[in-house]
């Protein structure tokens, strides 16, 4: 799998399509697969949503794209290639079969004065009686675009401009994947970025047509979490999901015949300083197994505190640490008895960054092995409240109110279970740390 798609909670079921090589654990051919869920937990896999059509515009694939209601009906808006066009797909009440559109595609392609590098991936909204999406792009040596649209119908589309162009330097040639939505009382612009290949958002102002940003961030500080898409549930929450990319070799993935995670929902929030922050949805406690609990261990200046009965790689964590005078804290994961394997998260307490250090996160060479960081955009000095979520290779961390970070780690051997905390600089405090195994989720 990669991208989420057509995200939807209809009838009360979670509807997650995305896309899919039904040929195998590599990318190509692209179909949409189709999971349900009931409580986000469970996920019950369902036929396959929609297959390239030989003779239509999806020929080459049907690419990424979102779910609307129009008028009762559950409808795709999603991209046929190749050249990159608009389509549309209407399901049945149950969203197991979907009928293309007989005029497909519905948007032939972006202006051509623009020259850009490409025109795909769609995020829908109603506003003022009309239909209006944007579309991923770019315009020619200037950088990244989202394409604005308007319709009456989902059918006939006007150009209306971008609706927001950035500066390739800064924010890349090439938007994938743009999801726009209102948070609290401001609006965001969540785009998926070439060449870099990192999530980022734009966050502001909307109003009669404008969306004036004042904030170009990270959303997720990780090297994996790519392509995100969101839905808002029955509850009224803004649940984000996106695609956690391999790390490994393509052979590597064929050999273990799967390819590509999604992320856990997430609940997305806008802070009162407007930024963008995440957390995991309630939902996921109820895969928390044996429990340990500690509080007010010392975490000397550059040595690792161990706990007993605190290891595994099916973890949920919630860790506090007051940083008292100390520079950095933070955790190691999936560590080896040895030290030959091991994954440090730090956090450092002046500037609220957040660094993932995979540089020895294997022994097995071929595995992207690297360190990055960002900020979590919280303010310098503030306290590290962090969840960590370990599943087998799959890695999220989100700073309590700061950006999220999702990624993959592949180490070699059967015992990196270990888990340590540390303090630089100064000695800090682990003020409290809840450890739980994460069972898997319960037979339905
Ligand atoms: C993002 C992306 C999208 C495209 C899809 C193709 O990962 O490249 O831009 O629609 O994947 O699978």
């Amino acid at each position: 799998m990669n991208d989420p798609n057509g995200l939807i909670q209809w009838r009360g079921r979670y509807h997650l399509f995305y896309q899919h090589n039904p040929a195998g654990a590599f990318w190509g051919d692209i179909h949409w697969g189709h999971a349900v869920s009931d409580d986000l937990l469970r996920w019950e896999h369902l036929p396959i949503a929609m297959a390239p059509d030989p003779d239509g515009p999806d020929a080459g694939g049907c690419f990424s794209g979102c779910a609307v209601v129009d008028d009762g009906v559950v409808k795709f808006v999603y991209t046929g290639v190749d050249p990159q066009v608009c389509c549309l797909a209407a399901g049945d009440p149950d969203l197991l079969t979907w009928t293309k559109h007989p005029g497909n595609p519905v948007i032939a392609g972006p202006p051509e004065d623009l020259g850009a590098p490409g025109f795909r991936d769609h995020s829908v909204w109603r506003e003022d009686g009309h239909w209006h999406q944007v579309i991923g792009s770019g315009i020619a040596d200037r950088g990244g675009a989202a394409l604005h649209y308007r319709s009456p119908d989902l059918i006939d589309w006007e150009y209306l401009g971008p609706l927001l162009s950035g500066d390739r330097a800064e924010s890349g040639e090439m938007w994938e994947c743009p999801d726009f939505f209102p948070l609290g009382d401001r609006h965001a612009l969540v785009l998926s970025v070439l060449p870099e290949k990192r999530v980022h958002y734009f966050a502001g102002a909307y109003h009669e047509g404008r969306f004036s940003p004042d904030r170009y961030s990270r959303l997720d500080l990780g090297a994996e979490f790519y392509a995100p898409q969101t839905l808002v549930d029955d509850a009224g929450r803004r649940l984000m999901w996106g695609w956690l990319r391999e790390g490994r070799t393509v052979d590597a993935q064929i050999a273990a015949d799967w390819s590509g995670a999604m992320s856990v929902p997430r609940i997305l929030a806008m802070t009162a300083d407007g930024r963008l922050t995440a957390h995991p949805v309630p939902e996921i406690d109820a895969l928390r197994g044996r429990h340990e609990r500690f509080e007010d261990q010392a975490l000397p200046p550059d040595e690792d505190l161990r706990l007993p009965g605190v290891e595994g790689d099916c973890l949920d964590l919630r860790v506090e640490i007051d940083p008292g005078g100390a520079t950095e804290v933070g955790l190691r994961v999936r560590c080896a008895p040895d030290g030959s394997e091991e994954t440090t998260i730090t956090y450092t307490v002046t500037g609220g960054a957040l660094s993932i250090d995979r540089r020895r996160s294997s022994l097995d060479a071929t595995v992207e092995r690297d360190l990055e960081s960002g900020s979590t955009g919280l303010p310098g000095g503030t306290p590290l409240v962090q969840r960590v979520l370990i599943d087998r290779s799959v890695l999220e961390i989100f700073p309590e109110g700061g950006a999220p970070a999702g990624t993959r780690l592949y180490p070699t051997r059967a015992d990196s279970l270990g888990i340590s905390f540390f303090a630089r600089g100064a000695p800090a405090c682990l003020t409290r740390l809840d450890c739980w195994q994460m069972n898997s989720p319960p037979v339905a």
